[in-house]
């Protein structure tokens, strides 16, 4: 039986539509593909005495490789909420043990403690966040950086035990973090 013009025609338009789809169905496998998941570790950083008041000690979590400080606020006025609305001013009566995540959110460099302006500064392009709760108070950031969330035992070590908020970190948008 020769090959007919209707089934030369049925052949090219199954081939092409084949073709067609082809790279969906890549991408789809690619989609498909679960985020990588990443169990938390509650990680020790240092004891109370190791961070004078007013200052900040850098360590990494929650990754070997993930830069990260410590601050240690003492009383007096710290600005927060995001610059575009509006920073305000709060009142911090006792020293407290803060936490983030040392990765700018603007383009990725790596914040450290003003104790001069209380705040967290970008060396690159001039933005700032708030040692309150991380919100951005100076641009260019559009979003403030992650505040880790702390645990403190009565002999006075401090431990990262995840976070409290302003996740995801920055470069590491796709992961999905499990908590401790
Ligand atoms: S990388 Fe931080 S302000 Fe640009």
């Amino acid at each position: 039986m020769g090959i007919t013009r209707r089934n030369l025609t049925k052949g090219i338009v199954l081939l092409s539509t084949a073709l067609a789809v082809a790279p969906f169905g890549a991408l789809y496998k690619y989609l498909s593909v679960p985020a990588p998941t990443i169990k938390l570790t509650r990680t020790k950083i240092a004891n109370r005495k190791d961070v004078p008041p007013g200052e900040s000690l850098r360590f990494n979590f929650p990754l070997k490789d993930r830069p990260a400080v410590l601050i240690h606020m003492v009383p007096g006025e710290y600005k927060y909420g995001d610059y575009r609305q509006g920073s305000k001013t709060k009142a911090v009566n006792i020293d407290e043990f803060v936490a983030y995540d040392s990765i700018c959110t603007h383009l990725g460099c790596p914040t450290s403690w003003k104790g001069s302006e209380k705040d967290m500064a970008s060396p690159c392009h001039g933005g700032a966040f708030s040692a309150i709760d991380g919100t951005v108070l100076k641009g260019p950031p559009l979003r403030p950086v992650p505040k880790i969330k702390l645990e403190i035992d009565a002999s006075g070590d401090i431990y990262a035990v995840g976070y409290e908020s302003g996740l995801p970190l920055f470069g590491l948008e796709s992961v999905i973090f499990e908590p401790v």
